[in-house]
């Protein structure tokens, strides 16, 4: 898929099969991510957690359930992979933010990979709260040194495509200094 079709057919898929994506999809996906620019280039303060355990995804869901007060809520909406993005802040503080923006770069090219395989995904930002509100949780992830989770994306297989959409002109507010 051309890139700029790829960004326009991009959209979050919230119905899965329950079926992994290939292993080669995922390795495309994963080498979207390695893509990504990150503020000046520290990749080393970055980690991808590939997680398809389902009693660990499960655990998750059902504290998503009671955080946000929604028991038939369904946080990954039976997608079987969840890639967490950490990050390590690394002196970020000083420049508020930057953690996630980086942590933002590297799903939105995980994100455009994945529409172009024509596999589901969708930034699934309540699994990071989840993780955040939860050390116990974290702690099994045995994530490297001082990295904390920060964004996180769904894959799976999907009976969904995608197709061209009608993006509205201008929904982003935009204004020009010239
Ligand atoms: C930072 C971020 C966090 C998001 N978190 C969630 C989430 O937790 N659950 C969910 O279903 N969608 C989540 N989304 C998807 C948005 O709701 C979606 O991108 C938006 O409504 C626009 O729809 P589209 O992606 O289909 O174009 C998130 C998107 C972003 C960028």
């Amino acid at each position: 898929m051309e890139t700029m079709k790829a960004i326009n057919r991009r959209k979050s898929v919230r119905s899965y099969t329950g079926e992994k994506i290939s292993r080669e999809a995922l390795d495309t996906v994963l080498q979207a991510a390695y893509a990504a620019p990150v503020g000046m280039g520290k990749y080393e303060n970055f980690h991808l957690t590939v997680i398809e355990n389902r009693e660990f995804m499960q655990a998750i869901e059902e504290k998503a359930s009671a955080m946000f007060g929604k028991p038939d809520l369904h946080l990954f909406y039976g997608a079987p992979t969840f890639i967490l993005v950490s990050s390590k802040p690394d002196g970020a503080e000083k420049v508020g933010g930057i953690d996630y923006c980086n942590t933002a770069a590297i799903v939105e090219n995980m994100s455009l990979a994945a529409t172009d395989l024509g596999v589901g995904h969708c930034y699934i930002w309540g699994g990071v709260a989840v993780l955040n509100a939860n050390p116990d949780l974290v702690a099994r992830l045995n994530l490297p040194e001082g990295h904390t989770p920060c964004s996180g994306i769904i894959l799976g297989v999907t009976t969904e495509e995608y197709t061209d959409r009608d993006i509205p002109g201008q929904r982003i507010g935009t204004s020009y200094l010239r």
